[in-house]
């Protein structure tokens, strides 16, 4: 009798627990922001901009299955950093019928960077299979009425850094051929680039730097110590973080701010503010 009563005050315990896990993992983690602050060191960065800030966002994922109360509330967490640079690495939505109202609603509240707010798209940009481009097109419209500046395969001078934006991977769009050899390599750059995978690609000649990228959402779930069980990259380092990369490049992974599937675990959103430092190394 004792052994019974035992056995059921553990399997009680159990259930308890896997519930608790359960509710943290659908209900908390997803919504439960970290706002991470790093150096990011380029070499020939522009005296003015030594000190200067820059957020970065990736994979918000607006539609059905992120809150936009959730997003709104990032968008001023960020806003009230007050950063000097803003910029968005890809899957701004989640398409679904009616995206272009709800998503012009939700980015007219995108922080905006003292000097420059940049975005590069992400597959989910471009619908359904992602290779729909009449859809990215039309984002990028609404994303510009928004006051977000929409670089694709294109390069902007802001004070003198070169923030280059590539698109898409998987949606046949990334093209570095056409703005990569346009650099002024006696000045610093930064290329956005939603898939990290294109880090590995032979395209990248004499560039030094950082690339900022997103995509992998972290894996979303992960068991504590080991990596994360589902990854959409060929290089299964790539999960978050940063990683020091051949011919002076840095790459640098966010773990995003949203999701497809509202589920995370030991892998919370992100959303990153860069110190930008001068350095000769
Ligand atoms: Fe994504």
């Amino acid at each position: 009798m004792t052994t019974r009563r035992h056995f059921l005050r553990v399997l009680g315990a159990c259930a308890g627990v896997g519930a608790g896990v359960g509710f943290y993992t659908f209900e908390i983690e997803p919504g439960w922001l970290e706002i991470v602050r790093r150096p990011l060191p380029l070499r020939r960065l522009p005296p003015p901009l030594i000190g200067r800030t820059v957020a970065h966002l990736s994979d918000i994922h607006i539609g059905p299955m992120v809150s936009d109360d959730y997003v709104i509330d990032t968008f001023r967490r960020v806003a009230a950093l007050k950063p000097d640079i803003v910029v968005i690495t890809g899957d701004l939505m989640s398409w679904c019928q009616g995206w272009r109202d709800h998503v012009a609603a939700v980015y007219r509240e995108v922080p905006r960077g003292r000097l420059a707010t940049i975005a590069s798209l992400g597959n989910h940009d471009y619908g359904p299979g992602w290779r729909d481009h009449a859809i990215g097109d039309s984002l990028a419209a609404v994303l510009r009425s928004c006051g977000i500046t929409v670089l694709r395969n294109q390069m902007l001078d802001v004070e003198g850094l070169q923030i280059v934006g590539l698109d898409d991977l998987w949606a046949k769009r990334f093209n570095p051929g056409q703005v990569l050899p346009t650099l002024d390599p006696s000045r610093a750059a930064i290329a956005l680039s939603h898939n990290p995978d294109t880090a590995d690609l032979p395209v990248w000649g004499n560039f030094e730097g950082w690339i900022l990228a997103g995509h992998t959402h972290g894996g979303q779930c992960k068991p504590p110590f080991l990596p994360p069980p589902v990854l959409p990259v060929r290089n299964r380092r790539y999960t978050s973080g940063e990683f020091h990369l051949a011919g002076n490049r840095r790459l640098y992974i966010s773990r995003g701010v949203g999701h497809t599937v509202p589920v995370r675990f030991n892998v919370r959103p992100e959303a990153t503010l860069f110190d930008l430092q001068g350095t000769n190394g």
